[in-house]
């Protein structure tokens, strides 16, 4: 029976991105006979123009309908005086925690033809190999009460809430002890029990879970030194497994180790393994529309939507494979270019892949 995916483009590069990965599946889409068809609607800024709202009813709709969705990026400068109840980033949260995709793995891989587009040293991350689990519905995203309210003395106070509950965090902690089996066997937990309670709460269930895995080794840390490490020594790492906010801020960091932001891809994936790919990146306003943007994290989180949600694992391992081979031709969008290979655009870089495929 054929799949059904729905690409939102989005705003910024999204459309950019998403443009090149769209031709990528179609190249595999007919190689591996997998039955894919495409629909495509508006998500964040674009669907504020469009329709007044970040993501329509129908589009939500779609999404629900469909057996995996390709996300581009949203938001920018244009939107972020609006109301923040209509804010591009709002479509994002809304179709996260509609569908329940709880789970967001974000693999930091650095290739080894990227080692020196690292801003680490060769040493420090060549072979790095990590993989970041954060929860993506719940924590201070999602806590309510939240707002803006003006106090007594007339000055406004901005307020947000941080929780957990038991299960938000046994779902995740089973997610990472899983993920973790399939790899290193180690799943360092990651909070700030030291001040706050959601987190103290967090290491508690982790620790709780622990002895159903004994095959994997658990630690906790808090997520200062967490920050630090990543940069000091980041392969001491396997799986990483933290809150919304603290794993939205570690994998931008995790991201540059791997040589550009542009090429971390992910997956956020509810119970059933159902989810939405997207790179961890934004729209990246600053270079929007002019063709330079790295597309290679979206083309690696359609591999990642081949072999999590769809089961096409040869589909995915070859545009992996494509990947590696064009970065072994020295070619480089702008972001990850360095003295001796080639730059190319956004467009070269999705044909190159193409032609890989294709050899
Ligand atoms: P950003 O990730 O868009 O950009 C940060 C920096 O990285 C910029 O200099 C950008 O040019 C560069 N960059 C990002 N992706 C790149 C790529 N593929 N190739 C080359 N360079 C790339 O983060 P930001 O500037 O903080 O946010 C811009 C907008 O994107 C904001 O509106 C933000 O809310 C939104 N955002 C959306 C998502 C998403 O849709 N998932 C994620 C993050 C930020
Ligand atoms: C991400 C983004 C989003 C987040 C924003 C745009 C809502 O930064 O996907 O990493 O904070 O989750
Ligand atoms: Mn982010």
């Amino acid at each position: 029976m054929g799949k059904q995916i729905l690409l939102l483009p989005g705003d910024g590069i999204g459309p950019e991105i998403v443009a090149e990965a769209k031709k990528v599946l179609d190249v595999v889409n007919d190689q591996f006979q997998l039955g894919l068809s495409f629909e495509e609607d508006l998500m964040g800024g674009c669907s504020i123009d469009k329709h007044g709202v970040p993501l329509a009813d129908e589009a939500l709709e779609k999404a629900r309908q469909s057996d995996a969705i390709l996300l581009g990026a949203v938001g920018g400068p244009k939107w972020d005086k609006l109301d923040r109840a209509i804010r591009p980033e709002k479509g994002l949260l809304k179709i996260r925690s509609s569908l329940e995709l709880y789970a967001n793995l974000r693999p930091a891989m650095l290739y080894p033809q990227l080692v020196e587009a690292s801003s680490l040293k060769p040493e420090v991350v060549s072979g790095l190999d990590i993989l970041i689990v954060r929860e993506l519905t719940g924590g201070i995203y999602f806590g309510e009460p939240r707002g803006i309210r003006t106090l007594e003395n007339g000055e406004r106070e901005g307020f947000n809430t941080y929780k957990y509950s038991e299960s938000e965090i046994e779902r995740i902690g089973r997610t990472a002890f899983e993920m973790a089996r399939k790899r290193n066997k180690k799943v360092c937990s990651v909070d700030k029990a030291n001040v706050l309670e959601a987190t103290m709460l967090w290491r508690e269930v982790m620790d709780r879970l622990a002895p159903e895995y004994p095959d994997v080794e658990l630690s906790h840390m808090y997520v200062d030194n967490a920050a630090m490490q990543l940069v000091r020594e980041p392969k001491q790492f396997d799986v990483i497994v933290t809150g919304n906010m603290f794993g939205d801020i570690l994998s931008d960091a995790a991201a540059m180790l791997t040589g550009s932001i542009g090429m971390l891809p992910s997956a956020s994936l509810d119970k059933n393994g159902c989810g939405m790919y997207e790179p961890c990146h934004g729209s990246a306003p600053d270079i929007a529309g002019q063709g330079i943007a790295n597309p290679l994290a979206t083309i690696l989180s359609a591999a990642m939507m081949l072999r999590y949600s769809l089961s096409m694992t040869d589909a995915a391992d070859a545009i992996e494979a494509a990947v590696g081979k064009v970065l072994d031709q020295g070619l480089r969008t702008a972001d990850i270019v360095t003295e001796g290979s080639r730059k190319v655009s956004t467009a070269e870089m999705g044909d190159a892949v193409v032609a890989a495929l294709n050899s």
